[in-house]
Order: structure tokens, then C-alpha cells, then sequence
């Protein structure tokens, strides 16, 4: 396929839909990956939130942030089985913070909303990781301006690694066979610049851009060698749901989910994706032509009651895949099995918590300013009140609902497995170690939190619509 047919592929399948501001440009480029920042052997690294410019499309630059650049941050590689020295600077003129979303470390390390670090000042916690290997991802979790931040850029992505890929047989070779795809919705105004203005609408339902950005670029294609090619889908957005597919009917081989590996690749025609989690899936290019990433409109809306599935039309494209038989190939066999080397902790005494993810409607639609239309429990996010406390080391049952909507839900320092998803045995992409999962109805899941965290120190658990978040669906717990 040429670029001219791939860009009428993209466009007779919705590209061109999802660009009503004319921002579509002439040409697709070649897909750029985030910088690798590589702490294996140094086991310290240094982050820099920082202001910047960035040029999205053929259009004026807008004002964004990033850390160590000026949109998103490097990809941080770091070693499992050892402690790592963070450093993260904050030059910016608001209070900013570092969240390793994925890394089971201390409330104390975890960068969440307790651990702001204000401007010119430096905060230096130390990651002891002793997980299996995952993607994770980093970003600012400053109460009420996570959304924001996040949306201009404050994020980027982790690998927590082994250092054992090519004996489970998978590609490890960054940019080249084992792709960083970071995903995102952005609207820009007629100058390019980023248009973030949630109003009561985006605040209820989440904010939706109608541009799609694969690690902060609009327009590209990834180039990709003829043999098998690992994806680290990362859901980015602050609130978009996608549902993947290849336009060419090709599965994608899931090998993990948020917390690691699966047993063995698992073959998916569709993938969903919700905000804050994180799939690793391989895609086989030894055969057939290219193919363009893809993903359905999901329709998630408080107004059209309980929606699962995707809403109409062809849906649109997410990044096209271009073979270019000149890249090295290493690995042309699919890996039979992983060896996720993780305790099953079915059958174990668990104490039951039920969390129910709450939105107000009717006159709650009319205080969205205030910040009280969401809850959980029936409590908005309060900074200084400690939800409750979980013993060290127990296992917990966690009943999650939502109603009117779906939310992805996420706790922070912990690993669940997902039990059942109403009632039936879950999404078979559900079946492996997550962190954030998309709750439609209700969702058990069963974990144990190994990890400390202290009142002044807390864990969050929270929907990971950012707008959500901010306004309040959100608690915390300390684990003593
Ligand atoms: Cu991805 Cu509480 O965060
Ligand atoms: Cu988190
Ligand atoms: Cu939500």
C-alpha cells in the first residue's frame, strides 16, 4: 500500500471523520516513539516537569508540558528485584506530581495527591520493585488538576523489566519491534493551539477530543519489520474508551495486561482500552499486507443510561501499520507461554468491601462547579479524610459498581484479579493482574495489598476519567 491508498484506507474509515477542524494533514509520517530512558544498570533517574511548545499539526504551536521535553516524558526502563533513586524537578509555576500508575511501591513513593511537589523544588522518593515485569505509566496527580495537566502533557510511560524477553521469546528491541503506543484524544482551535474548556457536558460525561494522538502525534504511521511486533497500548486520554480492531480482521495476541503477564498469548479481534490501563499485545506481520490500527466510537454517556459496546459507524483509525521488510527481524514465532509466575489468591479468607461509583443527576448536572455531582459511597474526594484502613498483607474482596455509566476504576499499590463481571467470569482480557479496570454493571475483585501506606501517605483508588476524578470520584486508605 502506498501513501496515498493508505491515507484513503485511513480516511474511507473514519480518519477523516475524527478531523473536522481541517487539521488533517498532507502526509502521514513515520511514527516517533517517546525517548528511552534506561535506569536498569543506574538504577536512578532524573525527570524534569517543564513548559513547552509543541507543533501538533502544520499549524502554530501550542503551549503544552512535559517532562525532560516538551509534550509527554521519556519511557522510563526500570529493573525489577531492585530500588530505584527517582529524582523529579519541578520547574513549572503550579504545584505538579509524579504518580507511578502500575509500580507497587510505598504511599510514601507513589506520587499521588499527598506528594506534591511544588514549584522549583525537587522531590526524590526511592521505587523498591519487587513486582512481575509490566508497562506501567507516570503522570501529575494533583487533586482537581490532574485532568488538566494531564492533558497538556504531564505523563509518559514505565517498563518494569526482567530483563528475560528473549527467553519468554518476545521482541524487546525499543521502537523497532517493541512499540510504546500512547493514546489520546485532543481538540485543537483553528490555530493548533489544545482547546481544554471542560464545560458541565465534558464534565459529566468526560472530556472527548476529535483528534487522535499516538504518542503525541497526529498523522502517522508505524513502521514495522516483517515478523512479530509487541504493542504497549496505553490508554493516555482523560476519558476515551477505545475498542481496538484491525481493519484487516487480524487478532491481536494479548501476552499481558496492567500487572504483567498472561499465561499464554491469548488471540483477540477486539480490544477495549480504557483510560489508565495498559495491554501489551503482539501482532503478527510475517504474513499478509498492511493494516491500520482501529477503534469503534464508544458510546459512554450518563444521558443514554447503561451503554456496554460501541456506538454506530465504521468507527475511525487509531495508527496505521506500514511493513518495512528492511527492519531487522528477531522474532517470527508466537511464544507458546509466558510463565506469569503470579499467586492465585481464589479460595483465600477475603473481607469484602463494596465501593459503589456515584453520579448525581437532576440538579446535580446543575452544580457541576461545585464539585459534588460525583462520589463514591456517597462521599466526594476530601483530602484530609482517610476513607478507611486495610490491614497489611490481608485480601480483600471489592464489590464495584457504577451506575448510568461505565468508569474505569483504578487503586493505586495494589494488583487485583478481576472474579466475575456481573456475575459471569470476566472479559477474557480481564483474566490476568490489573490495576484499572472498566466497570459496566459491577465488577468483584480480589487482591492483597502488600505494600504500606501510611494516613499521611494514602493510597487513592478512583475513576480514571480524569473529570471525574478531579470532581470528586475518588477516596483513599492507608494500609497498616
Ligand atoms: Cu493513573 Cu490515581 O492514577
Ligand atoms: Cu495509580
Ligand atoms: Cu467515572
Amino acid at each position: 500500500m502506498n501513501r496515498r491508498q493508505m491515507m484513503q484506507t485511513a480516511a474511507g474509515l473514519g480518519l477523516g471523520v475524527m478531523l473536522p477542524n481541517g487539521l488533517f494533514a498532507q502526509s502521514i509520517k513515520k511514527l516517533e516513539f517517546p525517548p528511552l530512558l534506561d535506569a536498569t544498570s543506574s538504577q536512578k533517574f532524573r525527570l524534569r516537569a517543564q513548559a513547552g511548545e509543541t507543533q501538533f499539526a502544520e499549524r502554530a504551536g501550542t503551549d503544552t508540558l512535559g517532562f525532560n521535553q516538551g509534550y509527554l516524558g521519556p519511557t522510563l526502563r526500570l529493573r525489577t528485584g531492585f530500588t530505584t533513586q527517582a529524582e523529579v524537578e519541578n520547574t513549572l509555576d503550579e504545584p505538579m506530581s509524579a504518580h507511578w500508575h502500575g509500580l507497587m511501591v510505598p504511599g510514601e513513593s507513589d506520587g499521588g495527591p499527598h506528594q506534591p511537589i511544588l514549584p522549583g523544588q525537587t522531590w526524590r522518593p526511592l521505587l523498591p520493585l519487587d513486582q512481575p515485569p509490566a508497562t506501567a505509566w507516570y503522570h501529575s496527580h494533583v487533586h482537581g488538576a490532574t485532568a488538566r495537566q494531564v492533558m497538556y502533557g504531564l505523563a509518559g510511560v514505565l517498563q518494569v523489566t526482567d530483563g528475560r524477553d528473549d527467553e519468554r521469546g518476545l521482541p524487546s528491541n525499543y521502537g523497532v519491534d517493541d512499540l510504546t503506543l500512547v493514546l489520546q484524544d485532543r481538540q485543537f482551535d483553528w490555530r493548533g493551539r489544545i482547546k481544554y474548556t471542560p464545560g458541565m457536558h465534558e464534565t459529566m460525561n468526560g472530556f472527548l477530543g476529535d483528534t487522535i494522538l499516538v504518542n503525541g502525534q497526529i498523522d502517522t504511521a508505524a513502521e514495522v519489520p516483517r515478523g512479530l511486533v509487541r504493542c504497549r497500548l496505553v490508554n493516555g486520554s482523560n476519558s476515551r474508551i477505545y475498542n481496538l480492531w484491525l481493519s484487516d480482521g487480524r487478532p491481536m495476541h494479548l501476552v499481558a495486561t496492567d500487572g504483567g503477564f498472561i499465561d499464554q498469548p491469548l488471540p483477540l479481534t477486539k480490544l477495549t482500552l480504557a483510560p489508565g490501563e495498559r495491554y501489551e499485545a503482539l501482532i503478527d506481520f510475517t504474513n499478509g499486507n498492511d493494516t491500520v490500527l482501529m477503534s469503534d466510537n464508544v458510546n459512554n454517556s450518563p444521558m443514554g443510561g447503561m451503554m456496554g459496546g460501541s456506538g454506530g459507524g465504521a468507527g475511525f483509525a487509531v495508527l496505521p501499520f506500514r511493513i518495512d521488510a528492511s527492519l531487522p527481524v528477531r522474532i517470527t514465532k508466537m511464544p507458546l507461554h509466558l510463565n506469569s509466575d503470579i499467586p492465585d489468591l481464589i479460595g483465600a479468607d477475603a473481607t469484602v468491601r463494596r465501593i459503589s461509583l456515584d453520579m448525581s443527576m437532576g440538579m446535580g448536572m446543575m452544580m457541576s462547579r461545585s464539585g459534588q455531582q460525583f462520589s463514591i459511597n456517597g462521599e466526594t474526594f476530601d483530602q484530609k479524610r482517610l476513607n478507611f484502613t486495610v490491614a497489611q498483607n490481608s485480601v480483600e474482596r471489592w464489590v464495584v459498581s457504577a451506575d448510568m455509566m461505565m468508569h474505569p476504576f483504578h487503586i493505586h499499590g495494589v494488583r487485583f484479579q478481576v472474579v466475575s463481571e456481573n456475575g459471569q467470569t470476566p472479559r477474557a482480557q480481564n483474566d490476568g493482574w490489573k490495576d484499572t479496570v472498566l466497570i459496566d454493571g459491577t465488577a468483584e475483585l480480589l487482591m492483597q495489598f502488600e505494600k504500606p501506606a501510611s494516613a499521611t501517605a494514602p493510597f487513592m483508588y478512583h475513576c480514571h476519567i480524569l473529570e471525574h476524578e478531579d470532581g470528586g470520584m475518588m477516596g483513599q486508605f492507608s494500609v497498616a
